[in-house]
């Protein structure tokens, strides 16, 4: 079942690749993403979704997705696609995929749907019980009031998806760069927002991950708002053209001189709770005093660090040895 091994899946960027562009599928494979997600919703069009399953199921089978986590975004509930999206594309490459993402999800019901749908062609297919992850999108007022519930809906749960651009069109956000402030308003009109669907992600264990910012040239206003979302606690963002890989995977990785201190804190911490280190229950690392409050936040970086790869540069020294 899903657990602490997929939440550490690395997910600072999530590349969006139309599931109906062949050429598309081919360069993601060489794109230095955490994570694709070859869409069969927004990014293709309602009479290329049949032929694009299939497309989807042959790359999935036959490309190669090394390092990457593999995710197939299917049309939401409301539509008529969503049973045949799920049932082509994991029959047909199940063995080869991680997660399903859900977009549009409005209530914990549909995750549930869609989680009983995956087991039954889980034992039909002979596949691991539980496997196959679940993204869900929050991507309307309805989905948002009901997030928390949508959050403990299923163990298959690994991630929360703001989705900016359908949001906007929900609540009627008097803008329409996706991504940006509304013109008039001095604060960040996103901020209530993406901390409702962060405490829901938290409280269960789950990844929050901000959506795409659309003004695929600019790569310092992306940049801009990827840094506001990794400030709050994200755990990444979407990328809809390779120039933005880069500065996700760099905006969403802790900076090597924090990952090499909350590895060195947990280090420190686990020696003086030991016999050897006189079980107390806090020490003093350098100057800084540290408790069990500060390896969970140590716990948090490096477990994004980690993920990212990275390795650490400083060794911690017994006291006194
Ligand atoms: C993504 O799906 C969005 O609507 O922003
Ligand atoms: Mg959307």
């Amino acid at each position: 079942m899903t657990g602490p091994v997929n939440r550490l899946r690395p997910r600072r960027s999530c590349h969006a690749v139309p599931g109906s562009n062949p050429r598309f599928l081919e360069k993601a494979q060489g794109l230095p993403a955490d994570q694709v997600f070859l869409d069969l919703e927004d990014a293709c069009a309602p009479l290329a979704k049949p032929d694009a399953r299939h497309t989807i199921v042959k790359f999935l089978n036959e490309g190669d997705w090394t390092g990457k986590t593999r995710v197939v975004r299917v049309n939401d509930w409301t539509t008529h696609w969503t049973y045949r999206d799920v049932v082509t594309v994991v029959e047909g490459a199940g063995q080869n995929l991680d997660c399903i993402m859900l977009p549009k999800v409005q209530d914990a019901q549909q995750v549930v749907a869609l989680d009983l749908l995956l087991t039954q062609i889980e034992k039909t297919m002979g596949f691991e019980v539980g496997k196959i992850g679940i993204e869900a999108q929050i991507e309307n007022a309805k989905g948002l009031v009901n997030v928390d519930e949508i959050a403990a809906a299923s163990p298959r749960l690994e991630a929360i998806i703001f989705g900016p651009a359908d949001f906007m069109a929900s609540i009627n956000m008097k803008s329409l760069v996706v991504g940006e402030q509304p013109p008039g308003y001095d604060a960040d009109a996103y901020h209530y927002i993406l901390m409702r669907i962060l405490m829901a992600a938290r409280a269960n264990d789950l990844q929050a991950i901000d959506g795409p910012y659309l003004q695929i040239r600019d790569t310092d206003a992306f940049a801009t708002v990827a840094r506001r979302a990794a400030a709050l606690g994200f755990d990444g963002k979407w990328t809809l053209h390779p120039d933005q890989i880069g500065p996700a995977n760099e905006i969403f990785s802790p900076s090597q001189e924090d990952y090499d201190h909350a590895e060195l804190i947990l280090d420190a911490y686990e020696y003086c709770t030991s016999e050897a280190g006189g079980m107390k229950g806090s020490a003093m690392l350098g100057d800084e005093m540290i408790d069990e409050a500060s390896r969970k936040m140590a716990l948090v970086i490096s477990g994004k660090g980690r993920a990212a790869g990275m390795t650490r540069t400083s060794k911690f020294e017994i006291p006194g040895a």
